[in-house]
C-alpha cells in the first residue's frame, strides 16, 4: 500500500521548509539575530553556527544550545589562556591586575553559561536570558579594564577574544528571546 504521490511530495515540502534542512533555519535564525543587535555580524554568525555539524538539523531551540554551549566553550578556552599568560615573567603588575580581573569575569562567566544551558533546556528562559547576559557583560568589563590601562596596551592580548565571545553571547541572547 503506498501513500499517493502527492502525498509524499506534500511531506517532502513540509519537511524542507520546517527544520529538515537546517541550513536555512541557521541563515535565517542570523539574519533575524544581527537585526536585533547592530554589533552582530552576520558572517560570524554564520560560520560559528555551522562549524557545529548538529546545527544543520536543528531547530531554533536546538540553535539555541548550540550557540550557548559556543559561547561557554569560548570563556573556557580563554580562561585557560589568561591563565597561560599570568605565568609569563615578561607580563607587567598592570597588566597583570587587569588580567586577574579578567580570569575572575572569566570563571563566573563559564558557571553562569553551564546554568544558562540548564535553565534554556528546562524552559526557563528568562533565567538563561540573564545569564547569558551576564556572561556577554563579562567580555565587555575585561575589554574595558584594558582600555582604560593604557599602559597595557600592548599587552591587550584578549581583544579578539573578548570581541568573539561577545558575539557567540549577543547571538544565545537573540536567539533565546527568539523561543520566547
Ligand atoms: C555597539 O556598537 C556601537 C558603536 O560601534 C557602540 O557604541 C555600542 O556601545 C555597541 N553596543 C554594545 C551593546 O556593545
Ligand atoms: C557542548 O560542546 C562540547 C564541546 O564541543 C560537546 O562535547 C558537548 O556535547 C556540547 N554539549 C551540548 C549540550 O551541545
Ligand atoms: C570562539 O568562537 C569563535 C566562533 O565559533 C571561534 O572562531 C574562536 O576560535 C573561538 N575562540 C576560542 C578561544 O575558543
Amino acid at each position: 500500500m503506498c501513500p499517493p504521490f502527492s502525498l509524499i511530495f506534500l511531506s517532502f515540502f513540509v519537511l524542507l521548509f520546517h527544520g529538515g534542512f537546517g541550513v536555512d533555519l541557521i541563515e535565517e535564525t542570523c539574519r533575524k539575530s544581527v537585526q536585533t543587535d547592530p554589533n552582530l555580524s552576520y558572517n560570524f554568525c554564520l560560520t560559528s553556527l555551522q562549524a557545529v555539524p548538529k546545527s544543520h538539523t536543528s531547530d531554533l531551540k536546538g540553535l539555541g544550545l548550540i550557540s550557548i554551549n559556543l559561547t561557554k566553550t569560548n570563556a573556557t578556552h580563554t580562561n585557560l589562556y589568561i591563565k597561560k599568560l599570568l605565568n609569563q615573567k615578561q607580563i607587567s603588575q598592570y597588566c597583570k591586575i587587569r588580567l586577574i580581573d579578567c580570569l575572575d569575569l572569566y570563571s563566573d562567566a563559564i558557571i553562569s553559561l553551564k546554568n544558562a544551558i540548564k535553565d534554556f533546556t528546562s524552559r526557563h528562559n528568562f533565567e538563561a536570558n540573564i545569564e547569558v547576559s551576564a556572561a556577554m557583560d563579562a567580555s565587555t568589563t575585561c575589554e574595558d579594564g584594558f582600555d582604560e590601562m593604557k599602559k597595557c596596551s600592548e599587552a591587550s592580548p584578549l581583544t579578539k577574544r573578548n570581541n568573539d565571545m561577545f558575539q557567540l553571547a549577543a547571538i544565545s541572547l537573540a536567539i533565546i528571546n527568539m523561543v520566547g
